[in-house]
């Protein structure tokens, strides 16, 4: 089966990890993608926002959301009232998945699979481990179902404060969409507001 756990150094924080994940040949999504876009921000973030996988911008850049995305999540993050600077932002995938027609053409995002998600997760539970989160911010369908199972729903818990053991460890956790369905959606202010509602969730489980 594909899996990132032989690349996981045995110990060392979010340096080691990273240095590490550079490396990370657990599944096939590192052959096309540039470079793998580990999780970034405050090692003793309050909050992690986990969102899918890197987008065209986060691949080339070699950060997460630093795209159109993320410019989008960091407006609703501060409308929220949370700030960017205590939060730490990952990808439940860590190489950006694209379909592209022809070279040089476009590169269009594409899902992840499930056996993909799995290979990435160690990842994710390592960054968990380290950074230590009071609150788990889950972006969108993808991160779901890595954080808490297949069964999740985003449109069910969106909003909500949930309470799940999540490898071993108790973990609170804030759903709300993910920022490109903001991007996508035909009525963007309304599903912006859901989102700032949602982070607003996040912010008083905090407080
Ligand atoms: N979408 C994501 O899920 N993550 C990013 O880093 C950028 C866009
Ligand atoms: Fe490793 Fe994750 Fe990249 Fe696959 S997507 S190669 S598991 S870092």
């Amino acid at each position: 089966a594909y899996t990132a756990e032989p690349f996981l150094p045995e110990r060392g924080g979010l340096p080691a990890l990273r240095k590490a994940a550079a490396e990370c040949r657990g599944c096939p999504l590192h052959r096309d993608a540039t470079q793998t876009v580990f999780g970034a921000g405050n090692a003793h973030a309050r909050v992690m926002l986990v969102g899918e996988q890197p987008g065209d911008q986060e691949d080339r850049q070699g950060k997460p959301f630093v795209g159109p995305a993320g410019k989008l999540l960091d407006r609703a993050l501060a409308e929220a009232g949370l700030d960017p600077a205590d939060a730490y932002v990952t990808n439940a995938v860590k190489h950006f998945k694209f379909t592209q027609a022809e070279p040089r053409k476009r590169r269009i995002h594409k899902a992840p699979s499930l056996r993909e998600m799995t290979a990435c997760g160690p990842w994710l539970a390592a960054e968990l481990a380290v950074v230590e989160p009071e609150l788990i911010v889950v972006l969108g369908a993808t991160a779901g179902k890595a954080l808490l199972g297949s069964s999740f729903r985003v449109t069910q818990v969106r909003g909500t404060v949930l309470e799940e053991e999540i490898h071993g460890r108790r973990e609170r956790l804030v759903p709300t969409v993910h920022p490109s369905a903001v991007l996508r959606a035909d009525d963007r202010e309304a599903a912006y507001r859901g989102l700032v509602s949602d982070l607003e969730v996040a912010a008083r489980a905090l407080s």
